[in-house]
C-alpha cells in the first residue's frame, strides 16, 4: 500500500492544530511540509519555527521537502526542528553527495528531488546515499497544479536504477497528484503519494486520505 503524505501547504493556518489532529487520526503516513526561500522557487512558505510547533502535536512522520538554496547551510536547524526525512534538490547542490551523507549523519533519511527538466539518470552515481527520491510532477512553488505526464517515464526509470542498484530508495512523487491519476503513479513504481489540494480541498479529508491510501489496490 502507498505511503500517503498530506502536504501542508494547502492547509488553512488558522485552524493549524484542528488540520494536524485529522491527519493524526487519518490512514496519512507521514506530514509533508514545503520549506520555500523566494530564491529557489517563486514562492515562500514557512520554516524552521512553524515546523518546530508542529512536532509538538503532530504523531506521524516529519517528510521535510526543502526548496531552498544552500540548504547544506540549514540541515541542523532542521534536524533541531523535528524533520525525520531531509529532502533537498539536486539543482541546489555542488556537492550533493557531502550534503546526503551529512543528513544522514545528523540521523535523518536523506532525500533527493528532482524538478521536471533534471533526468533521473543523474542520480544513479548516489543511489545508495538516497533515502527518498522526490520526483517533481509539476515545477515546484505552488500546490494546486497539474500533474506532468512526463513523470511516468521517469518514475519507471528511478525503479530501473533502484533495482539495478539494490538499494531501498523510496520514490516519492509530489505535485498534482489525484484520486484519479493515483493508480497509474503507483503502478510506474512510486511509493510514496504527496497530495495537498486533493486532500486538503476534498469536501471530507479524512475519507480523500482513506481512498488515495487504497488506490492502486
Ligand atoms: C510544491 C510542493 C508540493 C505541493 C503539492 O512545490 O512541493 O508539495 O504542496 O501540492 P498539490 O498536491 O496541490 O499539487
Ligand atoms: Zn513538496
Amino acid at each position: 500500500m502507498a505511503i500517503i503524505a498530506p502536504s501542508m501547504l494547502s492547509a488553512d493556518f488558522l485552524k493549524l492544530g484542528a488540520e494536524i489532529e485529522m491527519i493524526n487520526n487519518s490512514d496519512a503516513d507521514w506530514f509533508h511540509l514545503d520549506v520555500m526561500d523566494g530564491q529557489f522557487v517563486p514562492n515562500i512558505s514557512y520554516g524552521m519555527p512553524i515546523i518546530a510547533q508542529m512536532k509538538k502535536v503532530a504523531t506521524k512522520t516529519f517528510d521535510v521537502h526543502l526548496m531552498i538554496e544552500h540548504p547544506e547551510r540549514y540541515l541542523e536547524d532542521f534536524k533541531k526542528a523535528g524533520a525525520d526525512y531531509l529532502t533537498v534538490h539536486y539543482e541546489t547542490g555542488y556537492h550533493l553527495h557531502r550534503t546526503l551523507t551529512s543528513i544522514r549523519a545528523l540521523g535523518m533519511k536523506a532525500g533527493l528531488s528532482i524538478n521536471p527538466h533534471t533526468p533521473v539518470d543523474m542520480v544513479a552515481d548516489i543511489i545508495h546515499e538516497i533515502d527518498l527520491l522526490l520526483v517533481m510532477s509539476i515545477n515546484p512553488g505552488f500546490g494546486g497544479q497539474k500533474f506532468l505526464p512526463l513523470t511516468y517515464n521517469k518514475i519507471r526509470r528511478a525503479k530501473e536504477i533502484i533495482t539495478a542498484a539494490g538499494a531501498n530508495t523510496l520514490i516519492e512523487i509530489d505535485g498534482g497528484v489525484t484520486l484519479e491519476n493515483a493508480g497509474d503513479i503507483l503502478a510506474a513504481g512510486a511509493d510514496v503519494l504527496v497530495a495537498g489540494n486533493t486532500v486538503f480541498a476534498a469536501a471530507n479529508p479524512t475519507a480523500m486520505i482513506a481512498q488515495l491510501k487504497r488506490a492502486g489496490k
